[in-house]
C-alpha cells in the first residue's frame, strides 16, 4: 500500500484519511439482478480514487436473511450470495489496496439474525450450551415481557419476544428477528473477537462497530424509570437513566476489542456508532487511548441548519474529545434523511449542501462521506408498495446515480431493488456532474484535492471564531500554513471582518461557482449561502 504521510507528526492513517460509506446494495449492480454487489464496488474503485477519498466503509455484506438488510447476520465469516463470494471480496480488497484505498467493514456485535446457528441452538432448550449466548428472561408475573425496555424500531414495540418452546423471553434491541447477544458471557466475546480476527487476517483495515453503546445491559434487568419509559434510543434528553443502553460495563468490552486490533500492523481502525446524547458520556467512548479511535457523533448530524447550532456542537465536541484523540465528522448515513433534503428543503438547492460539504471537509478531524452526497442525492419518496425497510429508511438508500441512462446506470435489470425517479437523474448523476465545472461533484473533488495539499486542513490546529448567528468561521493552522474557513448559513449576503493576518488573503475555494473576486481586503464579502476558504497572504 502506498504510504500515508504524517500529519503534524501524527501518522495514523485514519487521521489524515477521508472515509466514504458505501451501502453495497445501492452502489453498483454488476451481475444485473437489481441489487448492488461487491464486483460492482470493484468496478468503481477508480471512481473513488478520482473523487479523492482514502478509505471506504462497507455496510454489512455477510450472510443474512435481510430483515434489516444485512444488520441481521447468520454467518459473520461468509459473504451473502446477493453480494458475491469471498473471492469477490478478496478481489475487491486487493483492488482497493492496489489503488491505495483502505477498506473498513461493518461489524455488527450487538445482535445476530434469529436464524444464526448460535440462536437456533440457544432457543432449542433452556439447558442448551449456547442458552446464555443471548439474553433470556422469565416472563413478568402477568406473563408479559420481563420489563419495559423498548426496541429501537417502533414497529417492534417491546424489546422482548416470548419464545413459546422454552417459555422465556429473549431481548432484541432492534427487530424481533435480531436477538441481542449476551456480551457479559466471555465465550460470546471470544467468538466475536474471532470474527474480527478472521477479517483482519484477510487484510481489512478496520471496522465500523454497529450500535456499540448497546453491548452491555443492566444485569439485574431493572425497568427503565417512568420518565424515560418511552425512549427507544440513547438520544433523548434523559437517556442516561436508561438501563439497556450505555451501561458502564461497555467500556471494558470495547477495551477488549481494541486490544484485539492492536495485535495487527499496520494500525487498524476502530470506529464506533455511539448513539448517546449526553456529550460527556459520548466522549467516554474514546477511553484513554484504549477504546474507540473515532466515535461517530449523532449530535453533529442532528443539528438544524444554523451557524449557532453547528458552532456549539463543534465547540462541545472539540472540548470533550480527549487529548490525543481525534474527532470524526459525518452528515449522512443509511439511517437518516439525506443531507441535501434536510438542509436544502426549500428547493433552491443544492446551496446549503455545498456549504455543508465545505464544513465537513475542513473541520479538524476525519470526514466521513455518504455515497451519493457528492452529487446531492436527495431522499426519494418511496411509494408504499415499494417500501422495504422495517424502519422507514429506504429514501436515503436508493441506487447511486451514475448516469442519465436507464436506472441511472446503477443496474441493467429492469427493476432496481429501490426506485430511481427519472426527474432526479437528469440533474444529479456522476457523468453529468463530472463534466460540469460548477457542479457539486466538482466542489467535493476540489475540496478533497485542496485538503490533501494543505497541511493546515488535513491535520492542523483549529480555532473556532465567535459566530454572529449567520456565519460560522474557523481558522486552521499548521507550521507556516494557515487558512480561514467562513461559511454563510444565511440566504442573505454577509461581510465578515478578517483578522490582521488574513487581510489581503486569497480565496482558495468558494462554494459559489460564480465567484469572481479572489483577493480579500480587511473583510470578506460572502454571497448568500456561500462558503470560502481563505489563505493567508
Ligand atoms: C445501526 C445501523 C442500522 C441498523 C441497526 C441495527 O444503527 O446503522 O442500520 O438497523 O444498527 O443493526
Amino acid at each position: 500500500m502506498k504510504g500515508v504521510p504524517a500529519v503534524d507528526g501524527v501518522s495514523a492513517w485514519w487521521r489524515s484519511a477521508v472515509l466514504y460509506q458505501i451501502y453495497p446494495r445501492s452502489f453498483v449492480d454488476f451481475d444485473g439482478d437489481g441489487v448492488g454487489d461487491l464486483a460492482g464496488v470493484t468496478a468503481q474503485l477508480d471512481y473513488l480514487v478520482k473523487l479523492g477519498v482514502d478509505a471506504v466503509w462497507l455496510s454489512p455484506i455477510y450472510s443474512s436473511p435481510m430483515v434489516d438488510f444485512g444488520y441481521d447476520v447468520t454467518d459473520h465469516c461468509w459473504i451473502d450470495p446477493i453480494f458475491g463470494t469471498l473471492d469477490d471480496f478478496d478481489q475487491m480488497l486487493a483492488g482497493a489496496h492496489a489503488r491505495g484505498l483502505r477498506v473498513v467493514l461493518d461489524f455488527v456485535p450487538n445482535h445476530t439474525s434469529d436464524r444464526h446457528p448460535w440462536f437456533e441452538q440457544s432457543r432449542a432448550s433452556r439447558t442448551n450450551l449456547r442458552r446464555d449466548w443471548y439474553v433470556w428472561a422469565e416472563p413478568a408475573d402477568d406473563g408479559g415481557p420481563p420489563n419495559n425496555w423498548l426496541s429501537c424500531f417502533a414497529r417492534a414495540g417491546s424489546a422482548w419476544t416470548l419464545d413459546a418452546t422454552t417459555g422465556q423471553y429473549y431481548l432484541h434491541s432492534y427487530a424481533v428477528e435480531q436477538p441481542d447477544l449476551n456480551w457479559a458471557n466471555s465465550a460470546v466475546r471470544e467468538a466475536m473477537i474471532g470474527v474480527l480476527r478472521f477479517w483482519l487476517d484477510r487484510g481489512v483495515d478496520g471496522f465500523r462497530v454497529d450500535a456499540i453503546h448497546r453491548l452491555i445491559k443492566d444485569p439485574t434487568l431493572a425497568p427503565n424509570p417512568p420518565e424515560v419509559a418511552q425512549a427507544r434510543t440513547g438520544l433523548g434528553e434523559d437517556a442516561k437513566l436508561l438501563r439497556h443502553i450505555d451501561q458502564p460495563g461497555v467500556h471494558h468490552v470495547i477495551r477488549e476489542l481494541r486490544a484485539a486490533l492492536s495485535d495487527y500492523e499496520p494500525e487498524r481502525l476502530l470506529l464506533g456508532e455511539v448513539g448517546v446524547a449526553d456529550p460527556e458520556r459520548w466522549a467516554a467512548y474514546y477511553g484513554h487511548g484504549d477504546e474507540l479511535m473515532l466515535t461517530l457523533n449523532f449530535a453533529f448530524w442532528s443539528q438544524l441548519w444554523s451557524a449557532a447550532a453547528f458552532h456549539d456542537v463543534i465547540a462541545t465536541t472539540t472540548r470533550l474529545v480527549p487529548d490525543g484523540a481525534w474527532p470524526v465528522w459525518a452528515l449522512g448515513n443509511h439511517d437518516i434523511m439525506r443531507l441535501a433534503t434536510r438542509y436544502d428543503e426549500d428547493g433552491r438547492g443544492p446551496l446549503r449542501a455545498r456549504v455543508a460539504a465545505m464544513m465537513l471537509l475542513t473541520l479538524r478531524g476525519t470526514p466521513l462521506l455518504y455515497y451519493g452526497d457528492e452529487i446531492g442525492m436527495t431522499n426519494v419518496a418511496v411509494p408504499a408498495p415499494y417500501a422495504v425497510d422495517i424502519d422507514g429508511r429506504d429514501g436515503a438508500r436508493t441506487p447511486m446515480q451514475w448516469s442519465p441512462g436507464p436506472n441511472a446506470g446503477f443496474t441493467t435489470a429492469s427493476t432496481p431493488w429501490l426506485p430511481v425517479p427519472d426527474a432526479r437523474i437528469k440533474n444529479d448523476n456522476v457523468t453529468d456532474q463530472q463534466a460540469d465545472l460548477g457542479s457539486l461533484w466538482r466542489l467535493y473533488h476540489d475540496l478533497l484535492t485542496l485538503r490533501r495539499s494543505t497541511p493546515a486542513l488535513a491535520g492542523g490546529e483549529s480555532l473556532l471564531l465567535p459566530t454572529d448567528g449567520r456565519v460560522l468561521a474557523y481558522c486552521r493552522a499548521a507550521a507556516g500554513d494557515g487558512v480561514l474557513v467562513a461559511l454563510n448559513f444565511d440566504h442573505n449576503p454577509h461581510s465578515v471582518p478578517l483578522p490582521a493576518d488574513l487581510t489581503g488573503g486569497t480565496i482558495l475555494l468558494s462554494t459559489d461557482p460564480r465567484r469572481q473576486q479572489r483577493v480579500c481586503g480587511d473583510v470578506v464579502k460572502l454571497a448568500a449561502d456561500e462558503g470560502v476558504i481563505i489563505k493567508r497572504r
